[in-house]
């Protein structure tokens, strides 16, 4: 049995680790901002980017750390990198055994968006310390990025499709993304140290097909309409001072149109998995969301027949 501490464990990736991690037998401390709502975790400690985790780190000893916190806003590059090397730094101190980093196709250098430059630094950080860090695409489920496309398209009768469609996607289903996680942890990081590893599916598509293929599986009826990307981009940024909830925010854009002709090499196959149908992987979504409301409606009703599960 492991000791897992994940970091963000109130968002979609975190949640779906816990339930498969504890599924497997292994212990699993949260951090959030919030202790309200991490059911999924033994236990939840209160900290955000910035903040020492050093009362998480000093209760018993951890084995592995999966830093999945993201602030997204003001101060992007500088809460995160700053924020996720302290907590980096303080692990190291307390002798953690592995230290694993969420990263994303669009980390680069000189990346367009504040986002990319700082998984790019954070990359950095953990692939010469001997740690690990995953590239990912659109994580595919009901969470994350994907499932702010669904919104878009549950809440509006029309929705833009950016430049007709045309960027390349690249996916990954979030219950391989977990499993694939699972093992780096149980192998304590064995023959990915020092690696920054891309493990979306090697196959790409295109943003219209994600998006028909969301339409198709979760049976919404909007229709789409193409607009260019680039003003879209600076739409956005100016609603962005205004207090509204939006969809989409610029980071999402800007990480969009800077991957949408690039193609990526990819090490999906060295993880042993099946590549995935888009369509499978959106249908996986639309059952796993059915799930999760049955489970909901029977604690809501006092049923506990229904409990959460996450299988691959
Ligand atoms: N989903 C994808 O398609 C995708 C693709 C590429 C990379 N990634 C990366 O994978 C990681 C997890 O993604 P996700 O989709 O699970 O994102 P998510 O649902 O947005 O979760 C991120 C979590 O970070 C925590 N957080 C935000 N601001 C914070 C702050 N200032 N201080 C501390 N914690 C903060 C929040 O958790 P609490 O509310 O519990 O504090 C939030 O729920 C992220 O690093 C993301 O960049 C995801």
């Amino acid at each position: 049995m492991k000791t897992v501490l994940i970091t963000g464990a109130g968002g979609f990736i975190a949640g779906h680790l816990a339930v498969l991690l504890k599924q497997k037998g292994h212990h699993v401390i949260g951090v959030s901002r919030s202790t309200s709502r991490n059911a999924e975790f033994d236990k939840t400690h209160t900290a955000a980017l910035g903040e020492t985790l050093e009362p998480a780190l000093s209760e018993q000893p951890i084995d592995a750390i999966v830093h999945c916190a993201n602030h997204t806003g003001a101060n992007e590059y500088e809460t995160n990198v700053v924020g996720t090397s302290r907590w980096f730094d303080e692990a190291r101190a307390h002798g953690v055994g592995l230290q694993i980093l969420l990263s994303s196709l669009s980390a680069q250098a000189d990346a367009a968006s504040e986002y990319g430059r700082s998984k790019f630094a954070l990359e950095n950080k953990f692939k010469s310390s001997g740690e690990v860090a995953f590239r990912l695409g659109l994580v595919v489920g009901n969470g994350g990025m994907f499932e702010q496309m669904k919104a878009s398209q549950r809440r509006f009768p029309i929705v833009p499709l950016l430049d007709n469609g045309s960027p390349r996607v690249y996916v990954l289903g979030i219950h391989a993304l977990c499993e694939i996680l699972c093992r780096c942890i149980e192998s304590r990081g064995e023959s990915m140290r020092g690696g920054v590893w891309r493990v979306q599916q090697p196959t790409p598509h295109t943003l219209r097909d994600v998006m028909k293929s969301i339409r198709n599986h979760f049976r919404f009826r909007c229709r789409f309409f193409p607009v260019s990307s680039l003003p879209v981009l600076w739409l956005l940024m100016i609603l962005e001072r205004l207090p509204l909830k939006l969809p989409v925010n610029s980071t999402n854009l800007r990480g969009l149109r800077a991957g949408r002709f690039v193609e990526f090499e990819s090490d999906f196959a060295r993880f042993g998995r099946e590549e995935e149908t888009l369509d499978g992987l959106v249908a996986r979504a639309a059952s796993d969301e059915v799930s999760a409301r049955e489970r909901a409606s029977a604690l809501h009703t006092g049923d506990h027949t229904h409990g959460r599960q996450d299988t691959n």
